[in-house]
């Protein structure tokens, strides 16, 4: 078992060589392949529930673009969208849970349906803080949709109404995920080397 992971771990970072930042990776947490299953079955979902629906997808910048070029073309019905970006106050080992927007979305969200589509849920502190600023905007309703969940590190009960993969309580990059504003192009969710924190 352990090998044939092992096997098809090295096969994918293979494919990962042209990157340059290859050395710099530990393993391939979801591969690109089981991303884009995901994708295509919340593209579905979400086309069947908000069919007949004024729908915004609100994407979170910068982790949350690669998600929503995916997402949007595997989804069937007309639907705008936006982005806005935020971040934490404070320094980031200590997160506060009250983030400063520093982009914020252009469209009147009034009697529209909201999706925020972001890379993923960690604390939960920044969706919580989103959903109850577009609340305050007069939506039909706020839902979330999600990449990546890490539920192991919530601190805040959040509902999640789409998610893609949940992962466990490992760093991660890539699939629009930095380190430092890097690995955001690889296209697989891979983990980082312990060497890459400790240069
Ligand atoms: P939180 O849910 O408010 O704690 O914030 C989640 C945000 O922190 C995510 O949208 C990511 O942008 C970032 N983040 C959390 N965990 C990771 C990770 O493992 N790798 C890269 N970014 C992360
Ligand atoms: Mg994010």
């Amino acid at each position: 078992m352990y090998s044939l992971i092992a096997t098809v771990s090295a096969k994918y970072l293979e494919i990962l060589e042209v990157f340059e930042m290859q050395g710099d990776i530990e393993e391939i947490l979801v591969s690109r392949e089981t991303m884009r299953q995901k994708v295509k079955e919340l593209g579905m979902q979400i086309s069947r529930d908000y069919e007949g629906k004024d729908l915004i997808l609100v994407c979170v910048l910068k982790g949350g673009f690669v998600f929503l070029a995916d997402l949007m073309r595997e989804i069937t019905i007309p639907v705008d969208m936006d982005f806005i970006s935020v971040s934490s106050y404070g320094n980031s080992t200590k997160t506060s849970g009250v983030v400063r927007i520093i982009k914020d979305i252009d469209i009147n969200v009034a009697n529209k349906h909201i999706l925020i589509v972001e890379d993923l849920v960690d604390t939960g502190l920044t969706l919580r803080h989103l959903k109850e600023l577009f609340n305050t905007r007069g939506p039909l309703s706020v839902k979330i949709c999600t990449a990546l969940d890490k539920p192991s590190r919530r601190k805040v009960d959040i509902e999640i109404e789409y998610k893609g993969v949940v992962i466990p309580d490992k760093f991660v990059v890539g699939y629009g995920l930095d380190y430092a504003g890097k690995y955001r192009n690889l296209p697989d969710v891979c983990t980082l080397s312990p060497k890459v924190y400790m240069d």
